[in-house]
């Protein structure tokens, strides 16, 4: 509420202070609610009731604040302030571009900023509208085909173009086609060098940041060599299921958590280890973005939460499943888990799963998802975090000495709106109730449904609490390494992952979920510094195998990525599959010499 005001104030006093520098604002902004403003009470006479024991004209009146226009400190400014004053000072500043096509640099300078400013915070921000959408698309578009349209915009306001094609890759990638995208993102990769080595312009932010899985995806940055592994792999590719992998942009950013089976995919699609040879292949691997392709929910009608096509039989639909039923070969998941009575999963049983669920219980009403993973066959992968996200949160990630608080935890569970109906039927999530109602009011914690500044919270308490949710795993987890902050894991059934690659005893902590609250907040409270500092250093040592953005590079071979653990793991699967020589799956004596 304070905040609405406070924009709207700035706002206001755009038009008085255009030419002064730095920014200052009059009157406390806290002061103007209920529709009292600083000219109805600070003007003489001040109106009827501005004033009472809280609000008082010493308070409300005499306060200067000065905006600067200095880089924004996500740690100490509010989101909505930090849109406000950005917003206010390039509206101030001169457009840096030929204004031609008249307004639409404008235009898109006020939606990147937007962008820009939420990613910051790790938010996702807002697209501008879709008439606004459509008409930079066709903009874009129109560069694609007309050289002579291209050549005249680079030179109108090139770092425009760039932000242009970052804010409609997406959508043109879902509406037109993935080569259309491609090639919007050649003239883009042809004008970032000269962009990026010019002068910055503090007033033109750039969207290229947060974009950086775009190339990536689109195949656009060039092979890498799988961590110079020797594993090869066959990856499918089946026309009539080729919607199943697509639109890969959308997919890739869709419940963000959710999507490293896009990622993984488009990994391996540009790596050297892809064979197209059956003959040569170690493994085989039928990509599905099993959490988003046709962008519906899945199985709605069915109550399954299934994303394959009911159709799908791997024995009729992959050419080479048959001939080790199923044993060479993976599938990932990147969310939930098939249930076991399901089809697929009966038909995949001798199968790798790389999945990020270890455990679904069975739900005491709705949807029937008891589901796990084999530990010996099966490949726990971390959930997907945006580059942009992991930025943020590193920012938010404290020294442990400046770390005030012991405990965080703010999550959705049985009593949360709208949503708590789901948590209430797993038998998982009683955990989360029993965290929030001993944690909600003890000293020195911070325990409760959603909060906007959780990354604030997380990157100033000593220990996270990650307990499950509607399943096992959680995305908390993963983002408690980049926010610095050690887990206390309390979901009895999670298998982390990469456990040869990250020493989990040395950087979290994992408890029964039948401890007391109160004897875990003692055990808590007793941890030394010297021991946290160490918690805290593992933590940021091993966090570069949960981040998705790294491994894509030809020199990246000695770097860690989840995609070099992944890789790991499927080494040990094949090696121990080609020992395998099982029987095919029916036999006869022959025929010929019988005596009948
Ligand atoms: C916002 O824009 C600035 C200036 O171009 C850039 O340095 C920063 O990385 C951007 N932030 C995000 C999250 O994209
Ligand atoms: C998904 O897309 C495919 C290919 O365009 C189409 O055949 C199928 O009917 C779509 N399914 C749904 C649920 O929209
Ligand atoms: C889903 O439900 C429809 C009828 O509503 C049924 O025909 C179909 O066989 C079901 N599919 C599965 C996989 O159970
Ligand atoms: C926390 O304490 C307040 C005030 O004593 C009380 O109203 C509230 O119900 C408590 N919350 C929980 C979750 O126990
Ligand atoms: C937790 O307590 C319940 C009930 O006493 C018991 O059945 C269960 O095995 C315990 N779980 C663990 C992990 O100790």
């Amino acid at each position: 509420m304070i905040w609405v005001r406070c924009t709207l104030l700035l706002a206001a006093r755009l038009a008085i202070s255009m030419a002064e520098e730095p920014w200052i604002i009059i009157g406390n902004p806290a002061c103007w609610q209920d529709g009292y403003t600083y000219e109805d009470c600070c003007g003489k006479p001040p109106k009827w009731n501005c004033w009472d024991l809280e609000f008082t004209e010493e308070k409300c009146c005499k306060y200067l604040e000065e905006f600067s226009d200095g880089p924004i400190d996500t740690r100490n400014e509010d989101l909505d302030v930090a849109h406000s004053r950005i917003a206010m000072f390039v509206k101030q500043r001169p457009l840096e571009c030929e204004d031609d096509p008249p307004g639409l640099w404008l235009l898109l300078k006020e939606s990147v900023i937007n962008l820009n400013v939420s990613r910051t915070y790790g938010m996702p921000g807002h697209r501008p509208n879709e008439v606004v959408m459509q008409n930079i698309a066709e903009h874009v578009k129109s560069w694609v085909r007309d050289e002579q349209a291209w050549q005249k915009v680079q030179k109108a306001c090139p770092v425009g173009v760039l932000n242009a094609i970052d804010l409609v890759v997406k959508k043109l990638d879902k509406e037109d086609s993935e080569e259309l995208a491609v090639e919007a993102y050649r003239l883009h990769q042809q004008l970032a060098p000269t962009v990026l080595s010019g002068k910055p312009s503090k007033y033109w932010p750039l969207l290229l940041p947060s974009q950086e899985h775009v190339p990536k995806l689109l195949g656009l940055t060039g092979d890498h060599n799988c961590h110079g592994m020797n594993l090869k792999i066959y990856v499918y590719k089946i026309a009539k299921y080729a919607h199943m992998t697509q639109p890969v942009l959308t997919c890739s950013q869709k419940m963000g958590q959710c999507t490293a089976s896009v990622h993984i995919h488009r990994w391996f699609e540009s790596g050297s280890c892809l064979t197209a040879d059956p003959d040569q292949a170690d493994l085989f691997y039928f990509p599905a973005y099993e959490a988003c392709y046709n962008e519906t929910a899945c199985g709605l009608d069915n109550n399954t939460e299934r994303c394959y096509p009911s159709t799908f039989d791997p024995y009729l639909d992959l050419p080479h499943f048959s001939r080790r039923r199923g044993a060479d070969h993976f599938f990932v998941f990147g969310c939930n888990l098939p249930p076991f009575s399901d089809s697929l999963m009966i038909a995949m049983r001798n199968s790798i799963i790389a999945t990020v669920e270890s455990y679904q219980a069975r739900m005491r009403s709705g949807p029937e998802m008891f589901a796990w993973m084999s530990e010996w066959k099966d490949v726990v992968i971390p959930g997907y975090i945006p580059a942009w996200r992991i930025s943020a949160m590193l920012a938010f990630n404290r020294p442990v000495l400046k770390r005030a608080q012991l405990v965080a935890f703010h999550g959705h569970y049985a009593r949360s709106r709208d949503v708590g109906f789901m948590y209430d039927r797993s038998p998982l999530a009683d955990i989360r109730t029993k965290v929030i109602n001993y944690f909600w009011n003890a000293s020195g914690c911070s325990a409760g449904p959603p909060v906007r500044d959780y990354f604030r919270r997380m990157g100033a308490s000593k220990f996270c609490l990650i307990p499950a949710g509607l399943t096992a795993w959680t995305i908390h987890l993963y983002e408690a390494f980049f926010l610095g902050c050690i887990p206390v894991i309390l979901s009895d059934e999670l298998t982390p992952p990469f456990q040869r690659e990250i020493d989990w005893p040395s950087l979290s902590i994992k408890v029964s979920t039948n401890m007391s609250m109160p004897d875990l907040h003692t055990m808590l409270a007793k941890y030394r510094v010297g021991r946290m500092k160490k918690m805290h250093a593992a933590l940021a040592k091993a966090r570069c195998w949960l981040d998705y953005s790294r491994g894509w590079h030809r020199n990246d071979e000695d770097q860690c990525s989840p995609y070099k653990a992944l890789m790991s793991a499927l080494e040990i699967r094949a090696n121990r599959n080609n020992a395998l020589h099982g029987l095919s799956r029916f036999w006869a004596p022959p025929f010929e010499g019988e005596v009948s």
